[in-house]
């Protein structure tokens, strides 16, 4: 049994739902998909990509991302509304959204651990991924979720992250046998935001928007005390659009998106991406130099 990554397929780019339809029907059979958020907002599509994978994989866990929160065609009172129907859609499907052990009697087993996040702003109290950009528009007016995510937290002592932290405690406290491969939507580091080589001219220049600060909405530190604190020795993110694997006092971290097509075409994400990333297999264990 392998475990496969992929993050932000957007299926509401035509290109990327003919991605989806256009995987292996037989190859990945015995296999596991981690989907890293980012599926769309469509709740209908995200159910029928949901399915599409089921045909293909034997398992697939999956968290929605921040596009997923977004209403705005369906008839929902919030965004937490709206991510409480895709759990019950997930269980309904038989998509894992909780913990779950993968190859218990193989050489190598390994737990899969769905983390909920969200980001925290700078504004918004500790914890923001925030880094200053000079040139910045603060407001966000450029990010959608400014007009589409609707919280139900407002005057109340708490956040759309502090919820989703809150969630993962039971899954925390847990005792894991074997070793843990967690994920999130979100970033749970900011040295991730930026590749390892990073030269901030040769960013600048290929910056399309100079004035949208993406570590203002990346994700936030409390997600990196929980992966530390349910020892985890890999976790799989998403939302930047950028690949990396990396790894960082001794949690290995990896993002792998499918992204939109116009940055496979600019070659900001690999221009052919065929399959998922294959990140375990329960006879060998971890999966290393497959990029
Ligand atoms: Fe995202």
């Amino acid at each position: 049994m392998r475990v496969w990554a992929i993050s932000d397929l957007h299926v509401d780019h035509p290109p990327n739902w003919e991605w989806v339809r256009r995987l292996s029907q037989s190859d990945y059979r015995e296999d596991v998909l981690i989907v890293a958020g980012d599926i769309g907002d469509d709740l209908n599509k995200i159910q029928a990509v949901l399915e599409a994978l089921l045909q293909r994989f034997a398992q697939v866990t999956y968290v929605p991302g921040n596009h997923e929160m977004w209403v705005r065609r369906e008839a929902f009172s919030d965004s937490l509304e709206k991510f409480h129907r895709i759990l019950r859609l997930c269980d309904g499907l038989g998509v894992w959204t909780t913990p779950f052990l993968v190859g218990e009697n193989h050489p190598h087993p390994v737990w899969i651990v769905p983390l909920f996040s969200w980001y925290i702003k700078p504004e918004e109290g500790e914890g923001s991924l925030f880094l200053p950009k000079p040139g910045e528009d603060p407001s966000l007016r450029m990010w959608a979720d400014h007009y589409y995510v609707k919280w139900p937290f407002d005057g109340e002592d708490m956040t759309a992250a502090q919820y989703f932290l809150q969630l993962n405690q039971s899954a925390i406290r847990r005792e894991y046998s074997h070793p843990i491969i967690s994920f999130s939507h979100f970033l749970p580091r900011q040295e991730l935001i930026f590749p390892e080589n990073f030269d901030p001219r040769e960013a600048e220049k290929r910056d399309r928007y100079p004035s949208f600060n993406f570590s203002r909405v990346a994700g936030c530190w409390q997600l990196d005390e929980q992966i530390r604190l349910l020892g985890s020795q890999l976790h799989v993110y998403g939302h930047q659009h950028r690949n990396r694997d990396r790894v960082i006092q001794g949690v290995r971290y990896i993002s792998f998106c499918l992204g939109y097509p116009g940055e496979r075409q600019n070659h900001h994400i690999h221009p052919e991406i065929l399959e998922p990333l294959c990140i375990w297999d329960t006879r060998h264990g971890p999966i290393t130099g497959t990029r």
